[in-house]
């Protein structure tokens, strides 16, 4: 693949995170008519459809012939039925692929697609409104245009990280993949919280979301670690060393480590369940 030439971008798939990225990739000035997306459901087609002069179908092959990269945006357990029958014609077309689903690791795709240049890609849900953070992992046979062009799909979303070992993205899907749920929940309690302590449910909810965001802003913009951002907000004896004493009593620390080693290990037999030996046994 050489970086100068316009590629086209075909997705097999055009549910929720095809039509972010296609949005996305429309707004950073992709052409649409170079993007090509395969879907069975008109709906989906529709909404596609209304974001530019994107080519739309139901021919899976259609898009593999068109495709330079190919994004795999089917759920997880649809990819060995859709890729299966395509891989006579991906071993003579040989588009990158790029798959975004969850738990499929590059084997498992490998055994359905055939030995080609493979980029493994863990988004999360904020990818829906342009906020996603994106971990990709790229098979040894992509090349650096390859990655480019896998980080530029995903660019579209929201920020873009490489690992360089294919087991990290268990890690990556219990922080980032799984992560904005846990940020829902503190926001979910906190929420409960402020309406015990008297505030209107609308009131309460929209002071946490406003700080949340601020809070994230800030641990961002300032540069400054967030440990440290909280030690610079809490004076002794004041309300906020009164709350963190709570949460340091009932180990919050600990608490977190438990989920997200949970999550990690959860991912890893996710993964052992969507492989396609097991799917055969
Ligand atoms: N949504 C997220 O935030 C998120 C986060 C991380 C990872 N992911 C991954 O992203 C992938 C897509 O998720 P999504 O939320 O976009 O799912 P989705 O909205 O269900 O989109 C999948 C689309 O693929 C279509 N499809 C089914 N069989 C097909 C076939 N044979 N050929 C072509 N298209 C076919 C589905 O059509 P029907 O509805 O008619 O079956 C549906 O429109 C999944 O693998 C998921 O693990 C998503």
């Amino acid at each position: 693949m050489t970086s100068e030439q316009a590629l086209t971008i075909g997705f097999i798939g055009g549910g929720n995170m095809a039509r972010s990225l296609v949005g996305g990739l429309i707004q950073a000035g992709q052409d649409a008519a170079t993007i090509h997306v395969s879907d069975p459901s008109s709906a989906a087609r529709e909404a596609i459809g209304r974001l530019g002069n994107v080519k739309l179908g139901e021919d899976n092959d259609a898009v593999v012939d068109a495709a330079d990269v190919l994004v795999l945006a089917v759920k997880p357990q649809a990819m060995g039925s859709v890729l299966a029958p395509l891989a006579d014609r991906l071993a003579q077309r040989r588009p990158l692929l790029l798959s975004i689903a969850a738990g499929l690791t590059t084997s498992a795709l490998q055994t359905w697609a055939g030995p080609l240049p493979l980029v493994r890609c863990m988004p999360n849900t904020p990818a829906l409104v342009g906020a996603g953070m994106s971990v990709l992992y790229a098979t040894a046979a992509v090349d650096a245009a390859g990655r480019e062009a896998a980080a530029t799909v995903m660019r579209s979303a929201g920020e873009v990280r490489w690992v360089e070992q294919e087991a990290e993205l268990d890690a990556v899907t219990a922080v980032s993949g799984s992560g904005p749920a846990y940020f829902f929940h503190m926001m979910e309690a906190m929420i409960a919280a402020g309406v015990e302590q008297g505030l209107d449910a609308e009131t309460s909810q929209a002071l946490v979301l406003q700080t949340a965001l601020g809070a994230a802003r800030m641990a961002r913009e300032s540069g400054t670690d967030p440990g440290e951002l909280r030690r610079q907000v809490t004076s002794p004896g004041g309300t906020t060393a009164a709350a963190l004493g709570v949460f340091a009593d009932g180990d919050l620390m600990g608490l977190v480590s438990r989920a997200v080693a949970a999550a990690a290990a959860r991912s890893v037999t996710l993964a052992e369940e969507l492989d396609p030996s097991a799917l055969r046994s």
